[in-house]
């Protein structure tokens, strides 16, 4: 009797756990939470988390994808000094005899050059390639990256890194797997503002940090058409969800040092219907139908009870906006529409100014002296390079520079490939949200359980 009891016991729960747990393919329905599927890591498979590679005395570099981006990449490569460009490719061999004459007339050796659809994979079997630096389209990143890896090279991967939860897994496999370096080039943690806002967080001058927010908020209608083969309007046309959110999203995590003490758990996300973007691929491409919402909107929490917003629209009349907020117990800083910083006046109490609340932002004085001294160490030194050769008004090459003296010092990178993946995700996971009535979404976990194991964010000197 006993043992029918349990049996049936058994049965029940086993029913309760299949009725609450609905399979979506890449992800399943359990207790009205959205979980993604979690691959399981080889045998043996080690984290990447602080982890440094050889130094490499002289860097050699090839380039994939020599578009509107990848172009100036070469250009920025071209004023870093331990570095070789030993190989160019893109589709367009036009493109590629364009960065070649640009090296060549700089006083550069010539580049191999690489073209057509496949061009890229002889460029990563080649043995005089240390980092395969990437600036295609979206769909391409993942399978290029991997292949690179496979082939004993780092990765530099242009932003997002992945647009599915599952190619974000093959990013962190691949990564651990081969022991190779992925980093995403989100370039906006370097920007000005956001890396002073970044030390002045790291020195408590917020107090606890509790929400940030981010956003691309930027107009595309003058750059559409310039994409090769529309491949951007064609991946909107296709996919709901904050599709592009590492720009606003990359220096919210690093504030909240995200698998670094602390991760995100879950999200909920919204969008406006389409009617821009409808309308322009309708022009465009003759679409019918367009599945990117003209907006989108999404709300984090971390596991340590922090918040983020973040705000996806690239169609319609809006100024230029990454939103950049952070929200402390002691001060808040804001980057757009107006830079400024308010304190609790005990922050500030070794800056001479009797005007001080936190009711508004402190004057503008106060902000250039806090900015002249909460400048990060690296910038002060590549500052006036960085604006002299240019990229977003120097953030870029700060990035470049960056990766570069990182790999040539032998030491971690200042983003690794858990933040590639955490950056990335919020395209699928937020398209997953909005589908299922704003549904919250778990967060994969890409350290697979160690996001305690570091200690705060720390940049490699
Ligand atoms: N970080 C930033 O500020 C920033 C700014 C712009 C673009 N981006 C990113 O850079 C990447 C490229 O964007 P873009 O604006 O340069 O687009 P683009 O269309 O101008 O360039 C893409 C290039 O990839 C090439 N390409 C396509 N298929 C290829 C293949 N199989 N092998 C080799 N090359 C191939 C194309 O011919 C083209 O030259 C995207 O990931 C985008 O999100 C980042």
């Amino acid at each position: 009797m006993k043992r029918v009891l349990a049996l049936f016991c058994a049965l029940t729960a086993l029913l309760v756990a299949i009725s609450c747990s609905e399979d979506h393919g890449s992800y399943r329905i359990e207790n009205g939470m959205i979980v993604f599927d979690e691959p399981k890591p080889a045998a043996g498979q080690q984290d990447m988390l602080g982890f440094a590679a050889e130094p490499i005395e002289t860097l050699h570099v090839g380039f994939v994808g020599l578009g509107m981006r990848g172009e100036d990449a070469v250009y920025r490569f071209t004023f870093l000094d331990g570095v070789e460009i030993t190989a160019l490719c893109d589709l367009l061999p036009e493109r590629v005899a364009k960065s070649q004459e640009y090296l060549t007339a700089k006083g550069f050796p010539a580049a191999a050059e690489y073209s057509g659809e496949e061009g890229w994979k002889a460029l990563c079997e080649r043995d005089d390639v240390d980092l395969v630096y990437i600036c295609t389209p979206w769909q391409l990143h993942v399978d290029m990256a991997v292949y690179a890896m496979e082939h004993g090279k780092h990765v530099a991967v242009e932003v997002p890194a992945a647009m599915s939860v599952a190619d974000c897994w093959r990013l962190v496999d691949t990564s651990e797997r081969t022991r190779r370096h992925c980093m995403m080039l989100e370039n906006c943690v370097y920007d000005f503002f956001e890396l002073t806002t970044l030390n002045m967080a790291q020195q408590g001058l917020f107090g606890e940090i509790l929400h940030a927010e981010g956003a691309y908020i930027h107009n595309l209608a003058p750059f559409w058409d310039k994409y090769q083969g529309n491949w951007r309007l064609e991946f909107n046309r296709t996919h709901r969800g904050d599709v592009y959110a590492t720009h606003g999203f990359g220096p919210d995590c690093q504030v909240l040092n995200i698998h670094r003490g602390d991760k995100l758990d879950y999200l909920v996300a919204m969008d406006t219907k389409s009617v821009v973007g409808r309308s322009i691929a309708e022009k465009s491409m003759g679409a019918a139908d367009f599945a990117n919402g003209d907006q989108t909107t999404t709300l984090i929490r971390t596991a340590n009870g922090k918040t983020v917003l973040l705000q996806h629209n690239v169609y319609t009349p809006r100024p230029y906006d990454r939103m950049y907020q952070v929200v402390g117990t002691k001060g808040f800083a804001q980057k757009y529409p107006v830079q400024g910083y308010a304190f609790e006046p005990e922050q500030l109490e070794d800056i001479d100014h009797e005007d001080l609340t936190s009711h508004g932002f402190v004057p503008a004085e106060v902000r250039k002296e806090l900015m002249e001294r909460y400048k990060f160490p690296f910038a002060r030194e590549i500052e006036a390079k960085a604006r002299e050769v240019g990229g977003h008004g120097g953030m870029d090459f700060i990035m470049d520079y960056r990766l570069v003296y990182c790999l040539r010092n032998g030491l971690p990178l200042d983003q690794d490939v858990y933040d590639a993946a955490e950056w990335s995700c919020i395209g699928e996971l937020t398209a997953a949200s909005i589908e299922n009535g704003s549904m919250p979404v778990a967060v994969p976990d890409f350290t697979r359980g160690r996001w305690q194991k570091l200690d705060g964010l720390h940049f490699a000197e």
